[in-house]
């Protein structure tokens, strides 16, 4: 298989994390679904700059950049570009991500996931994210909280 390797991120990546986020294989699956404009994209970015607890990566593939992975307050979220997901990509960089992780001194990792999202949850649970609740949203069940120990 080729390389998924890790970078860091740099603000000419900017547009492309905005490209992976409005794609609506992935802007399903966040909590808010609209298309995000480049302008609030900006601050939101500007803000990660100002967060100590932010770390982040571009995610590259024979040294073509297909996806980007974030650590917000330990929270994680993951996006790997259309045409590339589903082929061992997200596995690699997930592991990748959590050596990264244990080496800035994080030990555990929370993320929460749609119910009604494409990807299946056993790929979390391959990669060793374990299920500590539920979400629920108008009465309804809406996601799954996870944890990841590192
Ligand atoms: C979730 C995501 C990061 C996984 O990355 P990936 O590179 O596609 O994952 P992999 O190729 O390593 O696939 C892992 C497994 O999930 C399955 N899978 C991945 N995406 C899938 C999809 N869209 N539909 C069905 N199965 C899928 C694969 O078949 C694979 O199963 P296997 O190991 O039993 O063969 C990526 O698909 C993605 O960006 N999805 C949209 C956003 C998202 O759901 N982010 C997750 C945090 S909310």
């Amino acid at each position: 298989m080729e390389k998924v390797s890790l970078r860091h991120v740099t603000r000419d990546d900017w547009r492309f994390i905005l490209s992976l986020r409005n794609q609506n294989s992935v802007r399903t699956t966040c909590h808010d679904t609209s298309k995000i404009n480049y302008s609030d994209h900006t601050l939101y970015m500007e803000s990660l700059e100002k967060n100590s607890n932010a770390y982040h990566w571009i995610v590259t593939f024979d040294k073509m950049d297909v996806g980007y992975i974030k650590i917000i307050d330990l929270e994680f979220g993951s996006s790997i570009k259309d045409g590339y997901q589903g082929m061992g990509i997200g596995t690699k960089a997930y592991s990748l991500v959590f050596k990264e992780a244990k080496k800035l001194g994080l030990s555990k990792l929370t993320a929460s996931v749609k119910i009604d999202r494409l990807t299946p949850l056993k790929f979390e649970e391959k990669t060793g994210w374990k299920k500590i609740g539920l979400d629920y949203k108008n009465n309804a069940l809406y996601g799954y909280k996870l944890e990841r120990i590192l």
